[in-house]
């Protein structure tokens, strides 16, 4: 998730540009850049790592001018890197362009400009925007319509700041799929891709909405929507601080990116299914080496292994190919059996734990083939592994994840479908069935999101807890493992996850009245005998809670505490459940008094043993 800003006015641009970027650090970064207009000429600096860098290097390089824009990268294509920094130039240098999104196209247009005779400079999906729209001027002699008709030509998520030589005078906005605000200043504007950049100068802006560009001028700003048509748009005044802008009006950065998984999830599965296939090249896993797959092995830490756990479920269950998963602390030191036919798979968000980078290295040295799940573009263990299958979360600042578990578990689910597809192991009605469903995840996702009031409610009778169950059978005990790490790591209650069925081997005497137990109800084919456990339970007087379909009947005669999500395929039903158990999680911590964001005892990325 990429941090825009820019400037148009009377005042040297770069100092203000940096401090718009300072403010968008909390979005996560690994490069920055600014591009400022200087007598007519663009010039660009950029450095990878922090903005201190970045700084560093303007203080070396003078550049002056009053109209300027700048961007902290996270990077998506291509490593963190100086030329894979923003701004990006066009070949003549008459062109620089910011950009947060991806354009899924690029490869496309990036080899159809290679053949016009385009130079690219870095690995980017944005260069291909500069270049084209250069492409674009040459017969379009406006600014704002040649933008119009380059944007048309993406498919993808943008929001875009350009600056052009021949129109000094604007800053070009553009925005699709990915937020952009124009802060309203006097006798100077402002773009960004968050309030917080520009709250120190104004609290006044417009919020774009979808598809809408907008020419910003240091004393006015115009607004027009695909077809080029005037929007008047009515001004927004910011009344919230600083630190609640920054988590996008929500309270904790937890909830944010609890809020966003619709998005994650669009984001992670839309550039890998094409015409009713799954795409899966940019790992190399293509179709004969998935035909040839005779075992996988998946190896993780924490929630990322609990992803893994879903992940095992749907391989061996589409592909009838063995999976075997363990923890990365102990798979390293068992000295595992492992062959080089074996597919081996390491998910981590961060892609610097330490000990899945161990599990990777041993992995390698025994001649498997590695392929990461990550989020974290050019960290060590993308750099590492084979090959790298990225999850487009964008970046996780809450300590407990939530997002990248989703899109761990959608790109484990992308792997099993495509290799089940492969080993002619899944009818093609199946298959297609599967692959519509998934796509409509992000979308109910969302509906689930929609109204949180029940999980609210739930957690308000139920957060004075010491010790809960999560109970479950199937895909329902991997989610189950999950539900239970987030609840104790931000409500610091303590809880276990058990298979539903093992429950009467020793856990159930543990059972007392009053005693929460949090039943996962979606897996139709052992949900009857979910039911008797449930039973079990509350002969023993235990409160049920339960996360099942809203459309299933058969839990209301059980227990009135319910959270309902929609009616998915069984197979998919983790990604969905999933959100009601971090919501309950969530709110269980809030009404504990705890933080959310910052648990006790726990860093983001572990790098130690
Ligand atoms: C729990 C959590 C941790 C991580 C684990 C692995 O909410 O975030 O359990 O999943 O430390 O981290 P990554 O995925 O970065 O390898």
């Amino acid at each position: 998730m990429c941090g825009i800003v820019g400037y148009i006015g009377r005042e040297e641009a770069v100092g203000l540009l940096l401090e718009g970027l300072k403010r968008l650090e909390y979005r996560g970064y690994d490069s920055s850049g600014v591009a400022v207009l200087e007598e007519g000429k663009l010039r660009v600096v950029k450095a990878r790592g922090k903005l201190e860098r970045l700084r560093e290097k303007l203080a070396q390089t003078k550049l002056t001018g009053t109209t300027g824009i700048g961007h902290t990268r996270w990077a998506t294509h291509g490593e963190p890197s100086d030329e894979n920094s923003h701004p990006h130039l066009s070949q003549s240098g008459e062109i620089a362009v910011v950009h947060n999104g991806i354009i899924e196209n690029y490869a496309a247009l990036r080899d159809k400009l290679i053949a016009r005779g385009y130079r690219f400079q870095s690995e980017t999906d944005t260069e291909v925007f500069a270049h084209l729209l250069e492409e674009t001027l040459k017969t379009e002699h406006d600014l704002l319509g040649a933008v119009r008709a380059t944007v048309r030509q993406l498919e993808g998520a943008y929001a875009l700041g350009v600056l052009c030589t021949r129109f000094p005078d604007r800053i070009l906005a553009a925005r699709k799929d990915s937020p952009l605000i124009i802060g309203l200043g006097e006798g100077c504007n402002y773009i960004a891709s968050d309030i917080p950049a520009v709250l120190p100068y104004t609290r006044r802006v417009y919020l774009l909405k979808e598809g809408e560009m907008a020419q910003v001028f240091a004393d006015r700003v115009e607004i027009y929507d695909m077809e080029g048509e005037k929007v008047d748009k009515e001004v927004f005044t910011v009344n919230w601080s600083v630190d609640a802008a920054e988590k996008g009006g929500y309270a904790h950065f937890m909830l944010k990116e609890i809020h966003e998984q619709g998005r994650a999830m669009r984001d992670t599965l839309r550039p890998r299914i094409r015409e009713g296939e799954i795409d899966l090249s940019e790992a190399k896993l293509t179709d004969e080496l998935l035909r040839g797959v005779a075992r996988v092995v998946i190896t993780a830490c924490g929630t990322a292994c609990y992803a893994g756990q879903v992940g095992r479920a749907l391989i061996e269950r589409l592909c009838r190919v063995p999976v075997e998963i363990d923890v990365a602390s102990e798979f390293r030191y068992r000295d595992p059996i492992l062959q080089p036919t074996d597919l081996f798979l390491v998910v981590s968000q961060s892609g610097e734990t330490a000990d899945t980078l161990a599990a990777l290295r041993l992995a390698k040295a025994r001649g498997c083939k590695v392929v990461a799940i990550t989020n974290v573009v050019g960290s060590t263990i993308a750099r590492e592994a084979d090959s790298v299958l990225y999850t487009w979360a964008g970046p996780e600042i809450a300590v407990a994840s939530t997002k990248a578990y989703t899109t761990q578990v959608l790109m484990l689910t992308l792997i099993a479908l495509k290799m089940a597809k492969c080993k002619g192991t899944i009818a093609r009605e199946r298959y297609e069935a599967l692959l519509a469903e998934l796509q409509r995840l992000p979308e109910k996702a969302e509906e689930i999101l929609s109204d949180v009031e029940n999980v609210q409610r739930c957690a308000a009778r139920f957060f004075s807890q010491e010790d809960m169950f999560f109970i479950g059978r199937g895909l329902d005990y991997a989610l189950s493992l999950e539900a239970s790490l987030k609840l104790k790591e931000i409500s610091y209650i303590h809880s276990e996850a058990m298979a539903a069925g093992e429950l009467k081997h020793g856990t159930i005497a543990l059972i007392e009245p009053g005693r929460l137990v949090v039943a996962l109800c979606t897996q139709g084919a052992t949900l009857e005998k979910l039911r008797s456990n449930i039973r079990e339970v509350l002969t023993r007087g235990a409160v049920v809670l339960t996360i099942g379909y809203a459309d299933s009947e058969a839990e209301k005669e059980l227990t009135p505490y319910r959270l309902a999500i929609p009616r998915t395929d069984d197979l998919l039903a983790p990604a969905l459940a999933v959100i009601p158990a971090q919501l309950f999680a969530y709110y269980c911590a809030i009404q504990r008094g705890y933080d959310p964001d910052k648990p006790r005892n726990l860093a983001k990325s572990v790098t130690v043993e």
